[in-house]
């Protein structure tokens, strides 16, 4: 892969963005269950970057997982790392991105996982398989977004257009030309393999007159349920059946964004492509699918609370029943003082985010590095498993005094084989919104969830423990929660996020440290020769 930067225009306006192999979006990348694909990463571009295979569980083996200063200092412009992508039970649709300041934006693409050889999808072989993947475009520079809003302290500026596989679609200006179309055949059905890429929003999404039947999410199968709309968290990916049954014409595929939050200046535009059917007619002009209101939570979540794994001999559920860590993580926007009052944040501060209420500072060397080498001075490992005040995280009008997070660099550690609970409560600190919460190096089962505070005591005796999904990313829903639970087999340093890249830039993330077994297959390999330096 070849880091450059490429001439691109949208919308009547022209940059230069930073590409792989000067595609945007980035290739698709193909391999089968349990391959281990060698990738060089040469960085030919102007800055720093770091790539990551996001829902790759890389066993042993973070020294490729790519979060900049967690596993590895940034590839340098001019020099070149080896990654390695390692599988082993993801199946479906995953993707790859930058993972250094905001540079995904524009370097992302699919990553396709078919089933092992000797084995098949578990419904019909679709007739063909069309990546979907979700952008989002700003005229300006991404750098200079990023630097403007960070010198504010306020929101970032809103994006100028949606995308569908880099294309904005008809109704945005100039765009006439600039619509993905894809053809069908009447009688087939077509798996759609999608991604939400989109920097700060979770999305809506539907196709007219057509009725989707949704069979993955991140890389793992589900039970199969019909749907006219998808939600999809950036970060996540979605599996679809799209079966071409309607008269032979021109339809729309459309989304737009599910924004949660009142104030929050966000794209209110939708991006749409083109169904054409194959034959011999004169098209209709398309009609738009109806999709739920951009402010619609209960939409967002009932959709997104129906994910069941398949739980079949073939694909067996392994989620932990005897739970030996419990944490509980809030997730919250907050403030920070500002130098002369006059930020754009709330109260004229620099808008925050923290997790247990720490705003994470990244450290100037990686903390994998840090702990390997057990160099002192880099990270403290003392990331609590519970907030340090409890409050009623969800309720209405909260002292202003809970605004301000600490700033720190702490890891939280888990021994090796530990069975994980997380429960993920999300605060309504400056009204609360919707989280999509990433973590790196795992999957975890979504065993609960729900709106307002977790209740310890009630919430647990409605867990799902016979057919929970499988993710890597789950949608906090606004002023709610959600459990989830993982055995922490996976030794090394990995990172826990929200994917939407503001709250990643105010601080809302965490590192987990997951110590070593005691067996030779138990420990963390060891690093490559090329490990770039900071
Ligand atoms: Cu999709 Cu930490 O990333
Ligand atoms: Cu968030």
């Amino acid at each position: 892969m070849q880091i450059k930067e490429a001439p691109y225009s949208k919308l009547c306006s022209s940059k230069n963005i930073l590409t792989v192999n000067g595609q945007f979006p980035g290739p698709v990348l193909y391999a089968n269950r349990g391959d281990t694909l060698n990738v060089n990463v040469q960085n030919g571009g102007s800055q720093n970057i770091t790539i990551h295979w996001h829902g790759a569980r890389q066993l042993r083996y973070p020294w490729s997982d790519g979060p900049a200063f967690i596993t590895q200092c940034p590839i340098r412009p001019g020099t070149s790392f080896n990654q390695k992508l390692k599988l082993s039970n993801e199946e479906g649709t995953l993707w790859w991105h930058a993972h250094s300041d905001w540079s995904r934006a524009t370097v992302h693409g699919v990553l396709i996982i078919r089933p092992a050889n000797g084995t098949d999808y578990p419904f019909p072989k679709p007739a063909a398989e069309i990546p979907i993947i979700l952008g989002e475009w700003w005229k300006s520079d991404v750098q200079e977004i990023v630097n403007e809003f960070v010198a504010s302290g306020g929101d970032p500026k809103k994006s100028d257009a949606f995308l569908i596989n880099g294309q904005p679609g008809d109704l945005y200006p100039c765009s006439r030309n600039d619509t993905f179309n894809l053809t069908v055949e009447k009688g087939k059905t077509y798996l759609l393999r999608m991604v939400n890429a989109v920097m700060n929003n979770l999305m809506f999404f539907s196709i007219a007159n057509h009725e989707l039947t949704v069979v993955g999410t991140d890389a793992a199968y589900v039970k199969p349920f019909k749907t006219n709309y998808i939600t999809i968290s950036p970060g996540q990916t979605i599996d679809v059946l799209l079966e071409a049954n309607q008269n032979p014409d021109h339809y729309y595929m459309a989304a737009r964004a599910y924004n949660s939050l009142n104030g929050v200046n966000f794209g209110n535009t939708t991006t749409t492509a083109i169904i054409q059917y194959r034959g011999n007619y004169t098209p209709s002009s398309p009609v738009l699918p109806s999709l739920p209101n951009s402010n619609d939570t209960n939409a967002s979540f009932n959709f997104t609370s129906k994910f069941r794994s398949l739980a079949d001999q073939k694909h067996p559920v392994n989620v932990p029943l005897n739970v030996t860590t419990n944490l509980l993580l809030t997730f919250s926007i907050n403030t920070l003082p500002c130098e002369d009052e006059s930020c754009s944040g709330a109260y004229g501060d620099r808008f925050a985010a923290s997790v247990n209420n720490i705003s994470f500072v990244l450290p100037n060397i990686d903390i994998l590095e840090a702990y390997y080498k057990n160099i002192i001075g880099v990270y403290g490992d003392e990331f609590p498993s519970f907030p340090s005040l409890n409050f009623n995280f969800t309720g209405d009008s909260l002292p202003v005094k809970l605004l301000h997070p600490n700033r720190k660099t702490e890891v939280h550690i888990l021994e090796y084989k530990t069975n994980v609970e997380i429960v993920l409560q999300g605060t309504s600190l400056l009204g609360g919104i919707d989280h999509p919460i990433h973590l790196h190096g795992y999957s975890f089962y979504v065993v609960g969830s729900g709106f307002g505070n977790f209740d310890k005591d009630k919430d647990p005796l409605k867990y799902n423990l016979v057919d929970p999904p499988f993710q890597n990313t789950i949608a906090v829903v606004k002023n709610g929660w959600a459990a989830i639970r993982f055995r922490a087999d996976n030794p090394g340093v990995w990172f826990m996020h929200c994917h939407l890249e503001r709250h990643v830039s105010w601080g809302m993330e965490m590192v987990f440290i997951v110590k070593n077994g005691m067996g030779a297959a138990e420990k963390l390999l060891p690093p490559p020769p090329d490990m770039p330096k900071c």
